[in-house]
């Protein structure tokens, strides 16, 4: 599925959709350069699942989790990983067992850890449509 984006509140618009319908054990993988919308995504699918605190980006903790929602949530960015198994050692991997969502920015690092059920979610750029256009491509 592709879906285009001519704005951040499309991104939002598409994510918060894709967080409303989210249950326990889904694991949302969003890749895409830095600064295509990564975050801003994940703050749309934490709407869509009815969480009202601020979604602040976690590069430097990992995972930030938020459980006043309608499912626990867990927001991953595992951008600044030395490397892909230190997610293993950490223990983290365990969140994608649990009964909460996960989204994690930048999975490609760890792809190798990711369930085979996750939902990918690619972000692009396209300058010749504008600095505000996104074209998202979404596949299981
Ligand atoms: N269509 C769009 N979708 C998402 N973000 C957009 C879009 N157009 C412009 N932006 C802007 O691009 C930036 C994306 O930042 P962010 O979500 O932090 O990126 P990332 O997490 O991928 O590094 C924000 O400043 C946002 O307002
Ligand atoms: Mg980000």
């Amino acid at each position: 599925m592709k879906i285009e984006a001519f704005s951040d509140k499309d991104t939002f618009k598409a994510a918060y959709e894709m967080g409303k319908k989210a249950l326990p054990n889904d694991v949302f993988c969003v890749t895409g350069e830095l600064g295509t919308g990564k975050t801003v995504f994940s703050k749309g699918l934490a709407k869509g699942l009815e969480i009202d605190e601020h979604i602040t980006s976690p590069t430097f903790t990992i995972v930030n989790e938020y459980r006043k929602g309608r499912l626990p949530f867990y927001h991953f960015d595992v951008y600044r990983l030395e490397e892909s198994d230190e997610f293993c050692e950490l223990g983290l991997d365990e969140y994608f067992y649990s009964e909460g969502v996960c989204v994690v920015e930048w999975a490609d690092v760890i792809k190798d850890f990711i369930p085979k059920n996750a939902v990918w979610i690619n972000i692009k750029k396209d300058i010749e449509k504008g600095n505000d256009y996104r074209i998202i491509e979404v596949f299981r």
